[in-house]
């Protein structure tokens, strides 16, 4: 990466770190860096990506997550724009880092929109990493204590037919979120570099369900009917 491109790089993550720096842990600023982390450990073995749209989207992807504005899908593209003007980003650079922002969210797969890119697909794979493993118990577990959820209902089974209105006004068990996305990402990961990380982070996750039922004092039916 050249220096203009590490300056621009650095002047945003400043940016965004003293916005996210008190969000919810799931979300805040270390969530943003991990992410970051994981883009460019998989933008090195991706040499046909363009690195500034990867880090610029990896950045900003959730600075203004809609679950946590009412639901309001404009704001994150709005923040960002104003975000890279003030930094003199390119308009071709933020115009692609703002559809990826626009498109990568797990939930907008029921939305049948198609538009992807190489550096999208990164930063998709960079923030699915993060959903998964010790990290991503640690976050889900958070974002249900934030809302109020129990751990486990055995008569609240996981939803097997989603769509978007579903997922997003589910209040449902945190453990069933396991079963509606965290299990599923394995096998949604674009780049191989990311699915050989992604393994081993499922089998942690399946191991620590495995332990949680034990303690718990048993294991729901539909656990072993998934
Ligand atoms: P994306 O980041 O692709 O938009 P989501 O907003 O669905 O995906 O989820 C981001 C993270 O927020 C999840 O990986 C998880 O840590 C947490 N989260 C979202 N929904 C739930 C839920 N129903 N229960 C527990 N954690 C959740
Ligand atoms: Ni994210």
């Amino acid at each position: 990466m050249n220096e203009p491109h590490n300056h621009t790089i650095n002047n945003i993550s400043d940016e965004v770190k003293r916005i996210l720096y008190s969000a919810e842990a799931g979300h805040d600023w270390w969530h943003v860096f991990r992410v970051w982390k994981n883009a460019q450990l998989i933008l090195s073995k991706e040499a046909e990506a363009n690195g500034l749209i990867v880090e610029l989207a990896a950045l900003l992807h959730d600075i203004a997550d809609p679950k946590f504005h009412d639901g309001d899908e404009s704001l994150a593209p709005k923040m960002a724009e104003n975000i890279m003007r003030k930094a003199r980003v390119l308009p071709e650079i933020s115009e692609h880092v703002i559809n990826i922002i626009k498109h990568m969210s797990f939930k907008n797969q029921w939305d049948g929109l198609s538009w992807t890119s190489l550096e999208m697909q990164i930063v998709q794979d960079a923030d699915r990493l993060d959903a998964i493993g010790a990290i991503g118990i640690a976050r889900a577990f958070t974002y249900g204590g934030y809302k109020g959820r129990i751990f486990l209902d055995p008569d609240v089974p996981p939803i097997r037919k989603m769509t978007k209105a579903l997922y997003t006004s589910s209040a449902s068990p945190t453990i069933n979120h396991f079963y509606e996305k965290l299990l599923l990402l394995k096998d949604m990961m674009h780049t191989d570099t990311a699915r050989s990380i992604a393994e081993e982070r499922h089998r942690f996750m399946v191991d620590y369900l495995n332990q949680f039922y034990s303690e718990f004092g048993f294991t729901p039916e539909w656990v072993t009917s998934q």
